[in-house]
């Protein structure tokens, strides 16, 4: 997105992850990702998973996406789904599903034990791809107390759209009492210029792509996207915008009071908050907790960009309010499982190959 700034480093966010000889993250690293997830509300931990161990996910995600019963979610962008511009399923708890998370569970457990106990349900595993012409979604929080993992199981480039975070804007007890009381006030006014720009965004590749050969537009889809009456919080749809139906950006938001006070504080915002959009080798796994402000963006390649995502509750959580926000396999809803069902179950014991090559460099 050329609109805004957009910084590409996010070496500030990153754990390279070493593994114990039980195979999972070392205590050190645990520490490191700890105080990240505290401090910006995220965590890279790149080298997580062996391009063998990653292919095994990509592979499980490509027998769904694959599969024309599968399970589609019910949020992030209903009308990207529907053209194919997205393609956001479920992951059924089949074995290999469960064992591949499982797995990511046990090697992450020194990070996960921090926030979630054992008895907390799984809320979801998903894939999460995304094509050419798909939509930018507007900066959002997605349902609070949950902590959210995101696998890149191929190598995600910034043109084909890792997460863009906003980071540091998570919520907790006491952080809306920073910056003089005004902390969460500011947070809102920052999502609400991203979202202007989001909106003029999409709006504009959407008028190109009318008449681009390499995405053309599926008959009604500009119409879909621009004038529905139907629900979708991430398309550019100006009927929606004016009414006030988009909960995440609408005319509402964009009053002369709102409008004035994004010009008065334009040098504060921009000193306390920057987007920074990942874009994650093959192997990185992202963590995040739910309520920190972030964005799924548009696919700008020819390639599609796929990720394993999967979601742990922190706390109980109402069927409503979970399902607003995760869309769980119908075969994990009929038998839900919990963080420690995952961290029980018999998997392939993980190679130590990190810790060996981290002793190396130590003794080098
Ligand atoms: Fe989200």
């Amino acid at each position: 997105m050329t609109e805004f700034k957009v910084s590409n480093d996010t070496s500030a966010f990153e754990v390279p992850a070493v593994l114990d000889d039980k195979g999972q993250l070392a205590d050190h690293c645990v520490r490191q990702a700890l105080t990240m997830m505290d401090l910006h509300g995220l965590v890279v931990l790149t080298n997580l998973l062996s391009d063998e161990e990653a292919d095994v996910g990509r592979d499980l995600m490509r027998q769904t996406i694959d599969d024309p019963d599968r399970s589609r979610s019910s949020f992030a962008s209903e009308t990207d789904n529907h053209y194919l511009r997205r393609d956001f399923c479920s992951l059924p708890s089949s074995p290999p599903v469960t064992r591949f998370a499982a797995s990511l569970c046990q090697r992450l457990q020194g990070v996960l034990s921090e926030y979630c106990g054992r008895s907390r349900p799984v809320l979801e595993m998903a894939t999460f791809t995304s094509y050419f012409g798909s939509s930018h979604q507007y900066i959002h929080r997605d349902p609070s107390g949950v902590i959210s993992m995101f696998a890149a199981v191929e190598n995600v480039s910034e043109q084909q759209g890792g997460t863009v975070f906003v980071p540091g804007t998570h919520m907790y007890g006491g952080a809306g009492n920073r910056h003089d009381g005004k902390a969460y006030a500011l947070m809102e006014l920052f999502r609400t210029g991203c979202n202007y720009r989001i909106f003029r965004h999409n709006l504009k590749k959407l008028w190109g792509m009318r008449q681009d050969p390499k995405a053309p537009l599926a008959p009604g889809e500009f119409r879909d996207r621009v004038f529905s009456t139907k629900w979708d919080q991430h398309q550019p749809n100006l009927l929606r915008f004016a009414l006030g139906k988009n909960s995440q950006f609408s005319l509402r938001r964009l009053g002369p009071g709102t409008l004035w006070k994004l010009y008065r504080n334009r040098r504060a915002l921009d000193n306390l908050f920057c987007l920074v959009q990942t874009a994650p080798r093959k192997g990185t796994v992202i963590l995040y907790r739910s309520d920190l402000l972030h964005a799924g963006p548009d696919n700008r390649s020819p390639h599609a960009r796929r990720f394993f995502g999967m979601s742990i509750a922190r706390d109980m959580i109402e069927p409503k309010y979970w399902h607003d926000g995760y869309s769980p396999h119908p075969t994990l809803a009929a038998h839900p499982m919990s963080l420690g069902d995952l961290l029980d179950l018999p998997t392939n014991p993980a190679p130590s190959r990190v810790q060996n090559r981290h002793q190396s460099a130590l003794v080098d």
